[in-house]
């Protein structure tokens, strides 16, 4: 089936940091500014018809020249570590694509930044 989009700006989906629209070309009506820190978080509830092991798409910009690495953390457990480099401008977007296991129903995934510079922007998430 198609993916279906989740985004940052819109709950249930968290931002540990501000919803901006000053870049160009996100979806929707703005995107994630995780706050500078490892506490700048953006988490995003979706929901699985199936358990197993599914694709995950997260829309990004990094407008530095330093990678914002993030654990990524499936329902509470951190499953792998992301390296969202950088992407030329904030305006510059580029879509990760990772592979997780979930649980049929109701799963959370959470990008949690492992250095003080935070998160990179996050547009959107699409499972
Ligand atoms: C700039 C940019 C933000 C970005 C931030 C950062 O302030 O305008 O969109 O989130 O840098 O370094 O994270």
């Amino acid at each position: 089936a198609a993916p279906t989009r989740y985004e940052a700006e819109t709950s249930p989906a968290v931002c540990a940091g501000t919803i901006d629209s000053n870049w160009s070309g996100f979806s929707g009506s703005g995107f994630c500014n995780g706050t500078n820190s490892t506490s700048g978080y953006v988490q995003f509830t979706v929901s699985a018809a199936a358990a197993g092991s599914a694709t995950v798409g997260v829309r990004f910009a990094n407008g530095t020249t330093t990678a914002r690495p993030a654990s990524l953390v499936v329902n509470g457990s951190t499953v792998q570590s992301v390296s969202f480099e950088g992407t030329g401008t904030w305006d510059a977007w580029t879509t990760k694509t990772l592979t997780v296991n979930v649980n049929a129903g109701s799963n959370t995934i959470r990008l949690s930044p492992t250095t003080s510079g935070g998160l990179a922007n996050v547009d959107y998430l699409e499972f």
